[in-house]
């Protein structure tokens, strides 16, 4: 098994396609031999039960989501990290604590639009009827990465074509 001491950061909306990116991702780097994982904002908050979509319990969720990189990391695991993340500050924090060498922001640019389009959960449209609060794009601010590694617009990127675009940065920075 090879060891890759990095994150691999996907930011973007709900629906943008960050976990299924992380699926394709996991799985080439599966196939190449590299032991990865992923850790997933649903799956996180799955697991926790204890936060909503307040821009506090976002702060805490993000928190939680460096925390577990670097514990991965120290295990000898390629993070790949899906979570909408939309605070610059927070995403900042991201890279400082877990090492600027180390982090590797991805932003799926993913218009809100195509986003609200898919809408695979339903939430933009029970956001558009207030039926539920805070959502990202809708009433809850998703501030756009200015500085990404890597940005992928989904709508014209399928996942498998995005997951190539990520490895090749990573050959191309002699990473992998
Ligand atoms: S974050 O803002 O705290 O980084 P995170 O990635 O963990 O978000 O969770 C986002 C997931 O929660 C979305 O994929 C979506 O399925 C679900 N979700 C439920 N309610 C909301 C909401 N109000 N805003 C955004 N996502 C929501």
């Amino acid at each position: 098994m090879k060891k890759i001491n990095k994150v691999i950061w996907l930011t973007g909306l709900s629906g943008a396609g960050k976990s299924t990116l992380a699926q394709y991702l996991h799985q080439e780097l599966i196939e190449q031999n590299v032991q990865a994982c992923i850790i997933d904002g649903d799956d996180l908050r799955d697991k926790y039960k204890d936060l909503g979509f307040s821009n506090k319990d976002r702060e805490i969720q993000i928190d939680r989501a460096i925390r577990l990189s670097i514990e991965k990391l120290d295990e000898g695991f390629f993070v790949i990290v899906a979570l909408i993340s939309p605070f610059s500050k927070m995403r900042e924090l991201a890279r400082k604590t877990i090492g600027h060498q180390k982090f590797i922001e991805v932003y799926l640019s993913t218009p809100l639009n195509i986003c609200e389009d898919r809408d695979i959960k339903g939430l933009y449209k029970k956001a558009r009827m207030g039926l539920i609060k805070n959502m990202t794009g809708i009433d809850s601010t998703y501030e756009a990465p200015e500085n990404s590694e890597i940005t992928i617009d989904t709508s014209h990127e399928p996942p498998k074509q995005a997951a190539i675009k990520i490895l090749n940065f990573l050959k191309n920075n002699e990473i992998n």
